[in-house]
């Protein structure tokens, strides 16, 4: 439904109280622009939410909207699907696009998350110069260091609800009821690259093509490491001392 159409005598006394007190927190709350990197698993899906809520941010992870598209067969889609089935990047002009559009929408007013990208040198450059125009720049680079041995049992246990990109896994983090979305009471489902084939070329990608993305920041002295093998709660707690 678009906003347009909303009649707000439809809208229950309980939404619209949360809302009215989730902007009035929001309203003295500083910008924040943050980057998430770390290799596939890391964590970093599993975090977005808490910092998107804790700093109202918007929450854009590439990796959900190109699998939207994906599902919807949209020509981006279509262009997206065959690197992403095999674990490769897509192309840099592809995804520094959909980031371009997705940062207009009005839940990015007070700033973002970025989550799976910028994923080479190529795209933190494009992203810099976009942010110049707007007369901003990037807080804080967030490093979510982690062996990859970790990595393959943490993939393979993981389930997501398909639509929200929220991630459940069966051991470290099971959903109230086996194979349904806490929130919707939707199934969830596996992803297609969640085998252990495809991510040793998604790991194999991260560590030629997005880890030189740390040390461009490093060098800018905004990259804040985390310890990301530890429990989501620990990392959650290392996160906000971070960004406080
Ligand atoms: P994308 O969707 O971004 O995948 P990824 O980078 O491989 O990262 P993941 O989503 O797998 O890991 P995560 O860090 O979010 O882990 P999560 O929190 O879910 O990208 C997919 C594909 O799209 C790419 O391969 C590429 O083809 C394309 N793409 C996307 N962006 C692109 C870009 N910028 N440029 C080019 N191509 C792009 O956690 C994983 C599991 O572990 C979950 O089950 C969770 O419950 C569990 N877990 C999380 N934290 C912990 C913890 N602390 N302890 C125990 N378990 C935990
Ligand atoms: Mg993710």
């Amino acid at each position: 439904m678009g906003s347009s159409s909303l009649n707000l005598e439809d809208v229950s006394s309980d939404s619209l109280t949360t809302e009215l007190l989730r902007r009035m927190k929001c309203a003295t709350q500083p910008d924040k622009r943050l980057i998430l990197i770390g290799p596939p698993g890391s964590g970093k899906g599993t975090q977005s939410p808490m910092i998107k809520d804790e700093y109202c941010l918007c929450h854009l992870a590439t990796g959900d909207m190109l699998r939207a598209a994906v599902a919807a067969k949209t020509p981006l889609g279509v262009k997206a699907k065959e690197a992403m089935d095999k674990g490769e990047l897509v192309s840099d002009e592809l995804v520094v696009g959909i980031i371009d559009e997705a940062m207009k929408k009005p839940s990015c007013r007070k700033g973002f998350v970025l989550d799976g990208f910028p994923r080479t040198v190529g795209q933190a450059q494009m992203l810099d110069e976009m942010l110049e125009k707007q007369g901003v720049k990037i807080d804080k680079v967030l490093d979510f260091a982690i062996d990859d041995v970790i990595l393959e049992e943490r993939i393979t246990g993981r389930w997501i609800h398909a639509a929200s990109g929220r991630s459940y896994h069966t051991k470290f983090a099971p959903p109230k009821v086996p194979g349904i979305d806490d929130v919707t009471g939707e199934p969830l489902i596996q992803r297609k690259d969640d085998t252990v084939a495809v991510l040793r070329s998604r790991l194999e990608a991260f560590h030629k093509q997005t880890k030189p993305v740390i040390d461009y920041y490093w060098k800018k002295g905004i990259v804040a490491k985390l310890h990301a093998e530890k429990s989501p709660k620990e990392v959650k707690d290392e996160v906000q001392k971070v960004l406080s």
